[in-house]
């Protein structure tokens, strides 16, 4: 498995993206477009991104019917994007119908993982909110099981959690992960975090790096410092 720094650009709109991107001028960064610039910018962002040479992360978080899904993952698919992703919750039926979306005619599709619970969502409002009586960490384990099973190639999930998913999952089963600072950095608004550093001891096959990078005086040079610090 190629470890690789996927950039969050979690950016309002093409200007603002672009300012970014062009600062990159020896380096093409794997880049994560969300729903924010998605929505913003239609999919001509993701070719115009494309075609600068990047690979991308497209992190919409699809959940719905499975014929819905798949019709929509073969959209995706044929954007050209790298990586993709959905709910895990959508069930193993909606996971398999995105899969057989995402496949091209000629067998090549993106990457495709699962969010299993958000970070955001705590034991609390799971059980509170959703009826899950489950404590969290086997709800977890349990959604990836179920995209493994459907045949996904991995997960989205706390650093924290990349270890136990590989244990359940196999090691070939991609873990992708947000929450990461430098040792030296501001945490923001995570709250459970781990360094480049600690992310690739601890097995973490891409990690997901927003403002550490995007708000740093040289996001260049704090990109390559990410780079060195998790792919070595
Ligand atoms: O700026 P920061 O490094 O915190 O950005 C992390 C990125 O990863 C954001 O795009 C955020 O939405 C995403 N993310 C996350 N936690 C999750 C899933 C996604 O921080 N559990």
């Amino acid at each position: 498995m190629g470890k690789d720094v996927i950039v969050a650009c979690d950016f309002a709109g093409k200007k603002e993206v672009f300012d970014f991107l062009d600062k990159f001028t020896d380096v093409k960064p794997f880049v994560k477009i969300g729903m924010e610039l998605f929505y913003a910018e239609g999919p001509e962002i993701v070719r115009e991104i494309k075609k600068r040479g990047h690979k991308i992360f497209l992190d919409l978080k699809l959940h719905d019917i499975p014929n819905t899904v798949k019709k929509s993952m073969a959209v995706l698919s044929r954007l050209d994007v790298d990586m993709t992703n959905l709910h895990a919750s959508g069930t193993v039926a909606m996971m398999e119908a995105a899969l057989e979306g995402l496949t091209r005619p000629d067998g090549t599709r993106p990457i495709l993982i699962a969010v299993t619970q958000l970070t955001s969502t705590s034991e609390e409002k799971m059980k509170d909110d959703l009826l899950i009586n489950e404590p969290i960490d086997k709800v977890v384990m349990h959604y990836a099981g179920n995209a493994k099973k459907a045949g996904l190639d991995g997960v989205v999930c706390s650093p924290l959690e990349a270890e136990k998913v590989h244990n359940t999952c196999g090691k070939d089963f991609i873990t992708v992960t947000p929450g990461v600072r430098f040792a030296d950095g501001d945490k923001g608004d995570q709250v459970r975090v781990m360094t480049p550093a600690d992310a690739k001891a601890i097995g973490s096959d891409y990690i997901v790096v927003g403002r550490p990078i995007t708000a740093a005086e040289d996001p260049v040079a704090a990109y390559k410092r990410c780079v060195d610090e998790f792919v070595g």
